[in-house]
């Protein structure tokens, strides 16, 4: 048996092109059904429904052989023990900081002003700004980052920005791009190793169909 670790939505739906390249399709709606181990059309491949943030953990201690998840769950929660085979190109998006548009960031910036960031991505955030020598001070956050601004609970947040739409809405703009993300695939290495034939097969599929590269944003 091969079992992929998935996360419901758009991770879900932009890797049911990828398994339909290597014939494997899901008999079940994730949307529809309670379920968490899904049955393919290929009787010795399931999906099981993860938290997305929980792909790498199943993959890395063998609850999954496979699983598909973002680098950014991958940077900022640990991608050691994983084989990392592909990029594949879906669910890409980037990680900005943003602030409200009446915030002079670059200003705050430059004056080495100490700037209260409201983040999901508190490691990589630190990074980030210490690389730069901007102080900062972190404040964990597990979603709705654009309130933060909004409600005087931070200066500025780091959060993923694909359409720009959600920061449009809330009258935030885009203030540094951080890096750009995308789904990888991710495989357990003692899994590589038992079952190397089927997940070869399975990885050259997925290989197959991988988007294009979109050339970058502006
Ligand atoms: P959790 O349920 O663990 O809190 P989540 O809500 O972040 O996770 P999703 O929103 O499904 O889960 O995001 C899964 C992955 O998709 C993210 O880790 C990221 O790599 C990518 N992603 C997130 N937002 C976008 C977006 N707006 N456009 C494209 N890709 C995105
Ligand atoms: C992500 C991210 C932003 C939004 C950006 O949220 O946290 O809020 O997408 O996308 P946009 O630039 O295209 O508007 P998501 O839709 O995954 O909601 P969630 O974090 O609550 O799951």
């Amino acid at each position: 048996m091969i079992t992929l670790a998935l996360s419901k939505g758009r991770i879900f739906e932009e890797t049911m092109p990828l398994l339909a390249a290597a014939g494997i399709e899901v008999t079940e709606d994730p949307e529809k059904s309670r379920k968490l181990i899904l049955e393919t059309t290929r009787p010795d491949v399931r999906v099981v429904l993860v938290r997305a943030s929980d792909v790498p953990t199943y993959v890395q201690y063998g609850g999954a052989d496979l699983g598909v998840t973002g680098l950014d769950v991958l940077l900022e929660n640990g991608n050691q023990g994983m084989y990392q085979p592909l990029d594949l190109r879906i669910a890409a998006c980037r990680l900005s900081v943003a602030v409200r548009a009446d915030y002079d960031y670059a200003s705050a910036v430059r004056q080495g002003s100490r700037l209260r960031v409201a983040t999901k991505y508190v490691g990589l955030s630190r990074e980030f700004f210490a690389s730069k020598g901007v102080h900062v001070d972190l404040i964990k956050l597990y979603g709705s980052m654009e309130l933060a601004p909004l409600t005087g609970l931070a200066d500025a947040i780091v959060d993923l920005v694909s359409t720009g739409n959600t920061l449009k809405a809330n009258h935030l703009v885009e203030v540094e791009r951080i890096m750009d993300i995308s789904a990888r695939l991710v495989v357990n290495q003692a899994a590589l190793k038992l079952k190397r034939e089927p997940i070869r097969r399975i990885i050259d599929a997925f290989a197959s169909a991988i988007p294009p590269a979109k050339s970058p944003a502006p």
